[in-house]
């Protein structure tokens, strides 16, 4: 019998928990609305049902003998099979590493560059603090700016290439923004890198759940060289993140973790290294984790990345269209060409604090956003065109401990299941919000810059606790928010 071929619409109905239902303010209850993809996406049913199927298979990997053993490592090595064909790496030249996430897959990199103290690493303003830091650590960083709408500026980048020549060990760039959601030509500065003799390394964190991407041949002038994605932002949150990259590069030098699973041989004098990617997989591998991203990736292709990123591009014409009416509202990023943007809605609401606005969406409208920096801290201070004085006066008390003018912006983003519905929900919520309208009196908690609204104490141990005895950690829920 053929099985029915899974699409788009039926991508809902596999969302595990997407008829949960939660507290609000006025002790009523309502269906949740997702609307946080950006941070991390629920799983899908037949994800979930794969690892309970699997679970009495699991074994150890690579070493054991046992059935279960030679069932785990098989499928733990197709994974990387799996994993490796989504992003169309060819795999004879390109090794599959699974790690931890993103941060760890960047910082993995970072590591083995082998950078030096005066080696050019350029980047963007646009990055994840993950895409930075890393590089921080070891050289010296350029960092392009972008234009007032959030755009890269790619003259600039071109010129850092031309300025700092033989320097540049590698440009290092989000292949999507997790703050306005922009996509970067990643393939045209894949050629530019390569004209220049660098590499370039692209952080797929927020483009690999919403766009085919295809990394090329390796002889391909736009390959992209490193490629980074974490598997809990594509519907398989069991702790895997990927860095593919070709396989000579990670042969040679010392991975950055060692201990077991890493060598061929050791003596008391000498280690040998085993070939990528187990080189690069120290310690036991998340089985689990890797299968359960394998079988979302097998899900999302069925369905067609293609047929997803026209879903949340339609999307996002619906909401801006109805997002650009309402007064009071101002919005980040394009409010246009929104082929080249994944599905990030950021926002202020004028007057009020970004915590405030995010607190009433959660305690009023069983609506979860997120609001802050989003770990991009120079971006969103861009965005907001905050100055270098006043920047230096918010961190110092931030630094001190009140954060109480933390800047920042609200975010709703989108996974491929979400629909109109759930936007006119958000949309009429935050007409409400703009207009004043809501019913809590919000306290803010200084050291955390969050807002609580006045008698909102939901009970978090009701749908689900580890051990009921354990009251959900108070500091959360201040008394009346005093
Ligand atoms: C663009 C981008 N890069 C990197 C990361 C880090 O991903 P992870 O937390 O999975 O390491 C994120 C997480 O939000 C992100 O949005």
């Amino acid at each position: 019998m053929q099985l029915k071929k899974l699409t788009l619409s039926d991508l809902r109905d596999e969302l595990v928990g997407i008829n949960s239902v939660v507290p609000l303010l006025d002790g009523t209850e309502q269906r949740y609305i997702f609307l946080d993809n950006a941070a991390s996406t629920p799983t899908f049913r037949s994800v979930l049902k794969c690892v309970e199927e699997f679970m009495p298979w699991y074994s150890g990997v690579h070493r054991g003998t046992g059935y279960k053993s030679l069932v785990s490592t098989e499928l733990y090595d197709h994974a990387h099979d799996i994993i490796g064909k989504f992003v169309g790496a060819d795999l004879s030249t390109n090794t599959v590493i699974l790690i931890k996430n993103s941060t760890e897959a960047i910082n993995k990199l970072a590591n083995r560059l082998e950078l030096e103290k005066d080696n050019v690493v350029i980047t963007t303003i646009m990055e994840h603090h993950s895409n930075d830091l890393p590089w921080r650590k070891y050289c010296k960083v350029i960092h392009i700016d972008v234009d007032d709408v959030g755009r890269l500026r790619l003259d600039d980048l071109r010129n850092a290439l031309k300025t700092h020549k033989e320097k540049v060990k590698l440009i290092a760039v989000t292949g999507a923004s997790n703050i306005t959601g922009i996509c970067n030509p990643v393939h045209e500065i894949a050629k530019w890198a390569h004209e220049a003799g660098t590499k370039i390394f692209v952080d797929a964190a927020q483009l690999a759940p919403h766009r085919a991407i295809n990394i090329l041949p390796d002889n391909d002038p736009a390959h992209i060289d490193f490629l980074a994605f974490s598997a809990h932002k594509m519907y398989a949150p069991f702790g895997t993140g990927v860095l593919i990259g070709q396989r000579k590069f990670f042969e040679h030098g010392l991975p950055d973790a060692v201990g077991g699973g890493v060598v061929t041989a050791v003596s008391l004098d000498e280690v040998y290294w085993s070939t990528p990617p187990d080189k690069d997989e120290a310690g036991s591998p998340n089985v689990v984790g890797a299968i359960a991203l394998a079988k979302s990736i097998l899900m999302l292709e069925e369905v067609g990345m293609n047929n997803i990123s026209q879903h949340e591009t339609d999307l996002l014409e619906y909401a801006y269209e109805k997002l650009m009416k309402i007064p009071k509202v101002k919005l980040f990023g394009p409010l246009d060409d929104f082929k080249n943007k994944v599905g990030v809605i950021t926002f202020n609401i004028e007057g009020m604090h970004n915590a405030l606005v995010a607190a009433i969406f959660g305690a009023e409208g069983g609506i979860g956003l997120r609001n802050g920096c989003f770990c991009a801290h120079p971006y969103v201070k861009r965005m907001l065109g905050i100055s270098s004085e006043e920047d230096r006066r918010l961190t110092a008390e931030m630094v001190a401990g009140n954060k109480q003018n933390i800047p920042g912006l609200v975010r709703a983003s989108l996974g491929c299941y979400n629909n109109e519905e759930d936007l006119d929900l958000f949309i009429d919520m935050l007409k409400s919000i703009a207009a004043g309208k809501f019913k809590g009196d919000y306290v803010m908690n200084p050291t955390t810059g969050t807002y609580y609204a006045k008698g909102y104490k939901p009970d978090l141990a009701k749908c689900f606790a580890l051990d009921k005895s354990i009251l959900p950690r108070i500091e959360r829920y201040p008394s009346e928010a005093s």
